[in-house]
């Protein structure tokens, strides 16, 4: 088996996490006696430096031409604190999303066991908890027309706009996981106030019909985002839109004890993108105290999302959950002695060998 892997590690801690998954990767080869070919490309900060786009044509035929990319973080201090700059590094993230067709980020918040005390909520609430989170990607408020500023500035204005068709295909995948977990399924919106809601509501009932063997709930988002701190054990697939989905499960990666275990996917139309929740983390760069693990569980959806491997996927979670048993990891999560970015990334793949 050969297959390609894009590897864009983008800006902040991205590269330095990105280069412990592909020890893990490399070792995935070894173990399993297959082949990847590996494409570096730039995006974000770094793209803009070098071609003054964060997402360039050349990087986006990389992707296409690619079975998966593996992503690692984009941003940079440098455009936060300038309100007019005119390019930005996440919208390379934005662009990459819609030319990929990336419809559904898949955020899933699993608690290990050994690390319940990191939580800030109770050992008992946290224990067991198991819940993904399908976002909305290429739609809504962050993609919606017209956006802007009135004529004299006084005035600004952004769209939140959804068609049928964005929720259907998403609705549809997160019935199709709930079928595969715990057949539950919490769609949350804001269905009292926003018309955009009150279409997604009306699709969720239509297609429930074809998933009547789904428990089917609604819920708010201000609801949600309660219950998700005091109740996060009783939910299973929440499906949600756009900016929802970006406030919820930056709440959600709390649970687990910290924001730097938190894998995702991306997938839709083309490539599939395999990334960290955390973001570029520019503090910690090249300081060699970023958690990898985000970037490793990436790699382990990717295993099984894009690669059909979820053998390997399975592997590489087992080795991550005895490398936090043994203490082997970064300052975020170690209860003594902190271990380094690359120690824990070596750790893991010599655990795969
Ligand atoms: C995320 C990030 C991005 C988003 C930013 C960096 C554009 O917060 O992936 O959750 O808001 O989608
Ligand atoms: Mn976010």
């Amino acid at each position: 088996m050969n297959k390609k892997i894009a590897v864009l590690a983008g800006d902040g801690i991205g590269p330095e996490v990105v280069e412990q998954a592909l020890k893990v990767a490399k070792a995935v080869e070894k173990r399993f006696g297959c082949h990847f070919e590996y494409t570096p490309a730039p995006v974000g900060a770094v793209a803009i430096e070098q071609t003054g786009n964060p997402y360039p044509d050349e990087t986006h035929e990389i992707c296409m031409r690619s079975d998966a990319v593996l992503f690692g973080a984009i941003g940079d201090p440098k455009y936060d604190n300038d309100p007019v700059a005119k390019v930005r590094p996440e919208q390379g993230l934005l662009a990459m999303r819609k030319k990929l067709g990336l419809y559904a980020n898949i955020r899933p918040i699993t608690t290990f066991q050994s690390l319940s005390h990191k939580s800030p909520l109770k050992t008992e609430l946290v224990d067991g908890v198991d819940f993904m989170v399908l976002r909305e990607l290429t739609g809504g408020i962050y993609f919606g027309e017209p956006r802007g500023r009135s004529e004299d500035g006084s005035t600004a204005f952004d769209t939140c706009t959804y068609q049928r068709f964005e929720v259907e295909r998403i609705v549809r995948l997160a019935f199709e996981y709930a079928r595969q977990r715990r057949r539950k399924l919490t769609a949350v919106d804001k269905a009292n106030i926003l018309a955009t809601s009150r279409l997604w509501r009306e699709t969720v009932q239509r297609l429930h019909v074809e998933y009547s063997d789904v428990e089917l709930e609604f819920m708010f988002v201000d609801n949600a985002a309660m219950q998700i701190v005091t109740f996060p054990k009783k939910f299973d697939v929440v499906v949600t839109e756009n900016m929802f989905g970006d406030i919820l499960t930056d709440e959600a990666s709390v649970i687990t004890g910290s924001l730097g275990l938190l894998p995702s996917a991306s997938v839709g139309v083309h490539t599939s993108v395999f990334e960290p929740v955390h973001g570029s983390y520019p503090q910690a760069a090249g300081k060699d105290i970023a958690n990898p693990l985000g970037a490793i569980l990436s790699a382990a959806l990717m295993f099984e999302y894009a690669l059909e491997m979820p053998e390997a996927g399975k592997l590489i979670r087992e080795a991550c959950e005895q490398s936090i048993a043994q203490g082997i990891v970064t300052a975020d999560i170690a209860a003594g002695k902190a271990c380094g970015t690359s120690e824990v990334g070596d750790q893991i793949a010599s655990c795969l060998k």
